[in-house]
């Protein structure tokens, strides 16, 4: 089996978590072997750095946005290097809740970051992993609100954030498969398995 490496990205409460429980237990259904993941996050180092982040946020005036920036980096360089890469060598499917087209809709697009040094850095960061595929789930914003997630980011941050998803998704269609996250928990499901069939289960 060959390894593959399969993103979600979404803004908050676009049902990225229920998406790759559901999608995780179908792959394994089909007899595959599945590694998931979450960032920031996801090795003893990464889950400390959560804390930082999520406690000790831009907005709260706490951080600045480069160094918010960096800490993202240091998640990703220990989680790609320590636990994707492996897991792919092994032949898993590695499914990622987040992984950089998050910081660069975030801290690029929604925090005003140069987009080129950002990808540059990013690049280094994960020694130039690049997802086989990403699953972008749209949602408006005002869903994202009713489902309880998101109000404490300010609107304008957040639809530049949603701006930069759409914006990534349309310069990468082939890698990024966007993917209407309104419908029922089933019917995405669904359209997610389908999706990413090729990109799972074709050799090469
Ligand atoms: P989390 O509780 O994991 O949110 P969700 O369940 O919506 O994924 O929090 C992750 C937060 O960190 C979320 O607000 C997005 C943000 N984030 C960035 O700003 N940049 C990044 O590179 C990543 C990975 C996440």
């Amino acid at each position: 089996m060959t390894g593959r490496f399969i993103t979600f990205e979404g803004i908050e409460g676009a049902g990225k978590t229920t998406q790759i429980h559901i999608l995780a237990e179908s792959l394994r259904e089909k007899g595959r072997s599945v590694c998931v993941v979450r960032e920031p996050g996801g090795t003893p180092v990464g889950e400390r750095l959560r804390e930082v982040l999520l406690k000790d946020t831009v907005l709260s005036g706490l951080v600045l946005p480069e160094t918010e920036f960096f800490l993202f980096c240091a998640c990703r360089s220990e989680l790609a290097r320590s636990v994707i890469r492996p897991a792919l060598k092994r032949g898993k499917v590695v499914l990622c809740d987040r992984f950089t087209d998050s910081t660069l809709a975030y801290q690029g697009y929604g925090r005003g970051l140069d987009l080129n040094r950002l990808r540059e850095a990013i690049d280094f960061s994960t020694g130039g992993l690049v997802p086989d595929a990403t699953i972008y789930l749209d949602i408006p914003i005002e869903a994202s609100h009713r489902r309880g997630r998101g109000d404490e980011f300010g609107d304008v941050f957040f639809r530049r954030v949603e701006a930069g998803f759409r914006k990534l998704a349309e310069s990468e269609p082939k890698r990024i498969r966007v993917i209407d996250g309104q419908d029922s928990v089933e019917a995405v499901a669904a359209k997610v398995l389908k999706n990413l069939d090729s990109a799972i289960f074709e050799q090469g």
